[in-house]
């Protein structure tokens, strides 16, 4: 009896911090490019080089983020920052950045087109 209530509680209990956290994300964090192009230094020397390859320390390929749609962008940084997602560095780098950051980040990334494509913020 004690263990089955039990189990219902905890059930509960994570149902709420789902939603807790989905609301979270949620939250009325507009992202803005042009703030987001302030943000992106320290993306540019992985995403945005030659033929998207690093050689450091092997040879990894690199995902392209510009022209990637927004809300992919901000799931992904999140998801790399909350651990869903597992790559060491992105983890690293996104644990610094607040939801805002996130979000302005995406827009700027978001906004790449084809006609950016000598962008070298890309
Ligand atoms: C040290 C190199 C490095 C740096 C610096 C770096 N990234 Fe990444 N990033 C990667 C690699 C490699 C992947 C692919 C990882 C994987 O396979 O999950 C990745 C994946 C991503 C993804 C997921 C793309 C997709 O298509 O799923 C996003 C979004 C991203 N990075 C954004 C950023 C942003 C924004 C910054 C700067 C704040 C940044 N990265 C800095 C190497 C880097």
């Amino acid at each position: 009896m004690n263990k089955f209530v039990g189990k219902h509680v905890v059930i509960a209990a994570l149902s709420v911090l789902a939603g807790y956290a989905a609301s979270a994300q949620a939250a009325d964090v507009v992202g803005n490019a042009k703030a987001g192009q302030g943000k992106v230094a320290m993306c540019i020397g992985c995403h945005g080089i030659p033929e998207y390859r690093t050689a450091y320390p092997e040879v990894y390929r690199v995902p392209m983020l510009g022209g990637q749609n927004q809300a992919y962008l901000e799931n992904a940084l999140h998801g790399y920052k909350k651990g869903d997602r597992h790559f060491e560095t992105m983890r690293a780098i996104t644990a610094s950045l607040s939801d805002q950051d996130i979000a302005d980040i995406a827009a700027y990334y978001a906004a790449q087109n084809s006609s950016s494509k000598s962008n070298p913020d890309k």
